[in-house]
């Protein structure tokens, strides 16, 4: 049976990968940040304590960070893992702006630090190293795998200095390390403060009349959005190939955010005009469905850009070209955009306890991803109480809207 080691088993692709490689039966270690609250929602319900089932364990969590080096070699040559996946990093583009050395410690120099301790152990797992899109910066889409790399943030200018460093341990050492060039992912787990979960859980607090309003950035960027739990299984894919080598991954399509504000909105039967210029634009509610007219009105201002959320230097547009990973990974993405958009304002939905149109969660169950277990959290009470249901509840529920929904178009 296999071992893999996680870094970030705990952020959103993490916690999707532990799922997946639990369901193919490897035993999974992740490295996770001592906090002062609980930071393993996404991961709650698959871990078994080891001490208190038999012999059923096959998750294992250890404390650690990518800034101490003695303690990341003492879990490799512990651990002796058949496969590193490293997605642990400060991954927020704005707030690289903010933390520009911090970033650089954790997403350039912890990548040194976890390919130093493997080479140091003896050990030579296969090693995934999380790249990003953000590299390509300036450089025009469609981006492929020749695309000259232009970051323009101080994450993605650490992103490209860990590529580098997993392309010189191959080079130089004979690791089978793999680059997964991954474009923008998201899901019902994205980060709250990422674009696409910012709108869709703010969307979600309108329609139950915990919020007016929801205060962004630039509007005009485009980016390539995939469905997250796809793109793990590309990452586990790039490790099993016979030779090591680096892969863009993404849909090939792209959206503006403009687009995707407007989408969400959308689903729900609420249509925005655009009012103002460019930094103090307003998104203002021109009709609504009758569902919603108690909470949101017509003339209402849900969405407010604000400067303070532009980025010193913006991405402008991401759209991957995906031609290698289609022959090679056989990739092939099965969630569109429009599906994408649905999936989220569903889930946000239910998380607030509101009965969700069910396009998406019904596109969910259509594809059939069997390892994932339902969204692991529940959003409840307000904007920063987090209330957590147990999981037996969550599945309950989700399975009862997907069964009323289908009883309403008369498939049962
Ligand atoms: P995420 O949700 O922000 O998760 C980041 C993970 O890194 C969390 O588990 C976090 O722990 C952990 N981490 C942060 N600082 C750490 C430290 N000092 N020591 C150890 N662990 C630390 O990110 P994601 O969306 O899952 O992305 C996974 C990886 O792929 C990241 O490296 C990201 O940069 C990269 N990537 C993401 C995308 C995307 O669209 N999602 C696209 C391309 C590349 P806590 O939970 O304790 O904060
Ligand atoms: N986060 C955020 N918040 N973004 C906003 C906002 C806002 O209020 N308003 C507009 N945006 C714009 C950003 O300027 C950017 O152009 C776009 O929305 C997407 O922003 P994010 O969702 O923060 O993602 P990102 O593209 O900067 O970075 C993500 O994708 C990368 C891959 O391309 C992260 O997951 C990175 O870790 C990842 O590498």
């Amino acid at each position: 049976m296999k071992v893999a080691l996680i870094t970030g088993i705990t952020g959103q692709d993490g916690s999707y990968l532990a799922e997946l490689l639990l369901s193919k039966g490897y035993t999974v270690h992740g490295i996770i940040r001592r906090s002062s609250v609980f930071n393993t929602n996404r991961i709650d319900h698959v871990y078994k304590d080891p001490n208190a089932v038999n012999g059923e364990a096959q998750l294992f969590l250890h404390y650690g960070d990518l800034s101490d080096p003695g303690l990341l070699t003492e879990l490799i040559y512990n651990i002796r893992p058949d496969e590193v996946y490293h997605l642990g990093a400060q991954s927020h583009v704005r707030v690289s702006f903010d933390m520009p050395e911090y970033t650089g410690n954790i997403t350039a120099m912890g990548t040194t630090r976890l390919l130093e301790a493997i080479r140091r152990s003896g050990i030579r797992p296969r090693f995934y190293q999380a790249s990003s899109s953000e590299m390509f910066g300036a450089a025009p889409p469609p981006q492929n795998e020749q695309t000259p790399f232009a970051p323009q943030s101080p994450y993605a200018v650490a992103k490209l200095y860990a590529y580098w460093m997993a392309c010189n341990y191959r080079d130089a050492y004979g690791l089978f390390a793999c680059n997964g060039i991954l474009f923008n992912h998201e899901s019902p787990r994205r980060g709250e403060t990422f674009l696409t979960r910012k709108v869709t859980r703010a969307l979600a607090f309108m329609l139950s009349g915990k919020q007016k309003t929801v205060y962004l950035g630039n509007l005009d960027a485009y980016r390539d959005w995939g469905y997250a739990p796809e793109y793990v299984q590309m990452m586990w894919l790039m490790l099993q190939q016979d030779q090591p080598d680096d892969y863009v991954v993404g849909t090939g399509e792209m959206h503006s955010v403009r687009q995707f504000v407007e989408d969400a909105f959308a689903y729900v039967g609420i249509e925005l005009e655009w009012r103002g210029q460019r930094q103090h634009e307003q998104g203002v509610v021109r009709s609504v469905d009758t569902r919603w007219n108690h909470v949101v009105r017509s003339g209402d201002v849900v969405v407010q850009v604000l400067p303070k959320y532009f980025r010193p230097t913006e991405v402008d547009a991401l759209r991957a070209d995906i031609t290698k990973a289609r022959q090679k990974l056989g990739w092939e993405p099965q969630v569109t955009y429009r599906d994408l958009v649905r999936i989220m304002v569903d889930y946000d939905l239910l998380f607030e306890g509101l009965h969700p149109p069910g396009e998406g969660i019904e596109c969910e169950q259509r594809l059939g991803y069997g390892w994932i277990q339902q969204p692991p959290y529940n959003v409840t009470g307000g904007l920063d109480s987090y209330q957590r249901l147990p999981v037996k509840a969550e599945r309950q529920l989700v399975r009862t809207i997907v069964e009323l929904l289908a009883e309403a178009e008369g498939k049962w």
